[in-house]
Formats: C-alpha cells, sequence, structure tokens
C-alpha cells in the first residue's frame, strides 16, 4: 500500500521543513558536473510542493542556499543564481494554479540584483495564495537570523518601544524572520547527512527529525508521504512520561 493512504490527515504537521540536500552527489554519480544535480533538484521540489499541497499541508520551508554557501566555488554559485531566476520565473504560474504562495526567508538584499526582483515580483503576485505557504531559506543561516533578532529587540529596548521585562519567548519569535509561521513539526534531511547545518535552529527545538538516504534529485512526493507517516507513528512527548500523554 502507497504511504499516502495510511497517513491519517486530520493529524498533518501544519509546518514541514526540508534540508535539501545531495545534488553534487547525484550529479557526480553520473559523471556530471554539480550544476546537473541543481538542476534535477528542481524536478524533486516541483513534485514534493505539488505533493503538500495536494495533502492538505500548510507550511513548506525548503533551505535553498545558506549564508555558507557562498562559498563555494564562483562558478557554482552564479548558477544556482541564475536557476534561480529562470526557475522562480517558470513556476510563478504553476504556484498560481495551484494556490500557493511564495515566502522567502534569510539575508535576501544579498542575493543578486536580479534574483532579488524576479524572487519579490513572485512573492508579491502570489501573496494572495491561501492553500500552502512555500518559503525558500536563502542566503539563510540560523545564528544570522537570531544574531539580527537579537540586534532589533535591543533597538526597540533602547528606543523604548518594548521594556526588558516584555522579552519573552513569544517575543522572540515574533523577531524571526519565520513570525508567520508556525514552528515546523516535522525536519527532513536528504542524503544521509545528519546535520542541521544552521537550519532553523530556534524553531526545530521541539520537532520530529527524519532522515534519508535519498539524495534530493531523486526525493518524489511518494517520500515525503513516508517521512509524514513515519513522524505520525512517533509520541511526542514534549518533556512529558508517556503515561501523562495517554
Ligand atoms: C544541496 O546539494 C543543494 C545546495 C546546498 C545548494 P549539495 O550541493 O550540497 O550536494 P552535495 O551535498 O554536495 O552532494
Ligand atoms: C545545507 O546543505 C544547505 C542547503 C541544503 C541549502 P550543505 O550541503 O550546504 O550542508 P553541509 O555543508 O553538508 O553541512
Ligand atoms: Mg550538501
Amino acid at each position: 500500500m502507497s504511504f499516502r493512504n495510511q497517513i491519517n490527515v486530520s493529524k498533518l504537521p501544519d509546518h514541514v521543513a526540508i534540508i535539501m540536500d545531495g545534488n553534487g552527489r547525484w550529479a557526480k554519480e553520473q559523471g556530471k558536473l554539480r550544476v546537473f544535480g541543481h538542476k534535477n533538484g528542481v524536478l524533486a521540489v516541483r513534485d514534493t510542493v505539488e505533493g503538500a499541497a495536494e495533502l492538505g499541508i500548510k507550511n513548506l520551508t525548503l533551505y535553498a542556499f545558506s549564508t555558507e554557501n557562498w562559498n563555494r566555488p564562483k562558478l557554482e554559485v552564479t548558477a544556482l543564481m541564475e536557476l534561480l531566476v529562470s526557475t522562480i520565473n517558470k513556476e510563478t504560474k504553476t504556484l498560481m494554479e495551484n494556490n500557493v504562495r511564495l515566502n522567502a526567508i534569510g539575508n535576501l538584499e544579498a542575493l543578486p540584483s536580479r534574483c532579488y526582483k524576479e524572487l519579490k515580483e513572485a512573492m508579491e503576485k502570489t501573496a494572495g495564495n491561501t492553500r500552502l505557504t512555500l518559503t525558500l531559506a536563502l542566503s539563510y543561516s540560523s545564528r544570522w537570523e537570531i544574531t539580527q533578532a537579537s540586534k532589533k529587540i535591543a533597538a526597540d529596548v533602547v528606543a523604548g518601544n518594548i521594556k526588558e521585562e516584555d522579552i519573552t519567548e513569544a517575543l522572540f519569535s515574533s523577531y524571526l524572520s519565520t513570525h508567520q509561521l508556525p514552528d515546523p513539526e516535522l525536519m527532513i534531511r536528504t542524503s544521509g547527512e545528519h546535520r542541521i547545518s544552521n537550519y532553523l535552529l530556534w524553531q526545530l527545538a521541539y520537532a520530529e527529525l527524519y532522515f534519508t538516504n535519498k539524495l534530493w534529485p531523486d526525493f518524489r512526493r511518494e517520500d515525503l508521504f513516508e517521512a509524514i507517516f513515519n513522524y505520525q507513528q512517533r509520541e511526542r512527548r514534549f518533556g512529558l512520561t508517556s503515561e501523562q500523554i495517554s
């Protein structure tokens, strides 16, 4: 039986976050350049987004480019930025058809101006869509985000907009770039690596982590469904005992 049919649709995670990893290794396996892997990664993005929307997931966040990825060879960085522009351009129509809102988090001003412009346009165009919020983490790192939030809070305290005693976990969350999103209940990483790589450190505090050996270009909606089914078999205790939960 497919995993799709075994999922309890009344208990879906509200927010699934993914680290799309393994494009380079996928290309290398076929004797191709790394960029070939990134291009094929787009097909996996399309299928995963469609699968998430069809299932009824409200929020999907994809790690597309980290702050640290700027230090890759210039040729790869340029190719990734080009791919970003052309993909956003091509996919905006599909996002509209599927009622998907595009959102982005990260240091977006560091992106080449054409990328930033294309991204902003697509976000504005899809702003009214309600079925699924697709967030791209771009030029993103969690430590950068947390540092930015801390600076803004400090500035607001100095300006007298808030008082030190107003600083709670909820207030801190509201200064993060994910302030409109619930915390992810499920985080998936492909390619067999078991690490977080500076992704949503604050937001993943109680997320269920799911790792698969599949390389990102091979990932399809059925793999997403398998991860969600696996997530639904777990007992989330949040520090309580099992007896307290049941
Ligand atoms: C993920 O695949 C895509 C990005 C980080 C942009 P990688 O490019 O990291 O692929 P591997 O991990 O080297 O195989
Ligand atoms: C994490 O993958 C970033 C993205 C998927 C965009 P990396 O391939 O950059 O992470 P490390 O270097 O293996 O930790
Ligand atoms: Mg990688």
